[in-house]
């Protein structure tokens, strides 16, 4: 079992995937925390589970859910010393295509309750001079992304934040890291519409769930900037670095034409 600095926990969109399955690694740790989204129950089966858990049935898009949680990251009588902002999800086709007020909820999720949420992190942990902040990003936030493009505009935003920060809080012994897996089989693609990435992808391109967990639970733990879980995706993230824009571009325009 990982043995983790965190003497606390609040890990949002931990009803599935990413966040479920960090959810679990803190509670094997025995990390007291607290689990927030909107499906109550499957929050409740972790808390069972994990009898330190504290349920948080929130909507990161409603005003009150947000100031719920900005509220429990604020608390000084019971201080939360990890914020995982986890919850989020993507809008995928032709971007003319997409309703706007699928893409206003993408981008109020993903940047807009992120940024609130790390802003209520930071200014509970600076003043005791220890924390641990860890945003989801997506390696989708490397590069421009044809047909999931507001989803990783709104990822080059938690990346570009997420390292601001970093520096931002250096040498305070609060840590601010970006997670950005590559493709990982969860409840996205069902939500972004992208299931056909199943078969277009090759399976040694899909990251196992619980492996993105505990390489952002980990990558958070020592204190780094960019957490990229994958020998692939670790590579494809330098090339990424290193290959004039018009074409990576290109590249990734041609992988998302045509996904089946
Ligand atoms: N899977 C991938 O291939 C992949 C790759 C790169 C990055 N990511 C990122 O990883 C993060 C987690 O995604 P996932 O793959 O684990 O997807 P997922 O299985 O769909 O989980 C998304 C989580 O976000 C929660 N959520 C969604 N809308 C919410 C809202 N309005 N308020 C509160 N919680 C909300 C969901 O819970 P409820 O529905 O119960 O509210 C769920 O727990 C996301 O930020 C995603 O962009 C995923």
């Amino acid at each position: 079992m990982e043995t983790y600095p965190f003497t606390s926990a609040l890990v949002t969109g931990a009803s599935s995937g990413i966040g479920e399955a960090m959810a679990h690694l803190l509670g094997q740790a025995g990390i007291p925390t607290v689990v927030v989204a909107r499906r109550t129950d499957r929050l409740e089966e972790l808390a069972k589970r994990y009898p330190s858990f504290e349920v948080l049935s929130a909507d990161l898009n409603s005003a009150e859910g947000l100031a719920a949680v900005e509220q429990r990251i604020l608390s000084v009588t019971s201080p939360i010393d990890l914020v995982v902002n986890n919850a989020g999800f993507g809008t995928s086709g032709l971007f003319h295509e997409i309703e706007p007020d699928r893409l206003h909820d993408e981008i109020s999720l993903n940047v807009q309750a992120l940024t609130r949420l790390s802003n209520a992190a930071l200014r509970a942990m600076l003043p005791r001079g220890r924390g641990f902040l860890l945003n989801v990003s997506s390696v989708a936030s490397f590069q421009a992304a044809p047909r999931l493009a507001v989803y990783a505009a709104t990822k080059a935003y938690v990346t570009s934040l997420t390292e601001s920060l970093h520096e931002e809080v250096r040498g305070t012994g609060v840590h601010v890291t970006a997670l950005c897996p590559g493709l990982t089989k969860t409840e996205f693609q069902s939500v972004s519409s992208t299931e056909a990435y199943a078969t277009s992808f090759p399976g040694f391109v899909w990251l196992k769930v619980d492996e993105v967990a505990a390489a952002g639970l980990a990558d958070v733990a020592k204190g780094k900037a960019l957490s990229v879980p994958g020998a692939i995706y670790k590579g494809l993230a330098s090339i990424a670095g290193v290959t004039p824009r018009g074409l990576t571009r290109r590249l990734s325009s041609m992988v998302q034409r045509n996904p089946k």
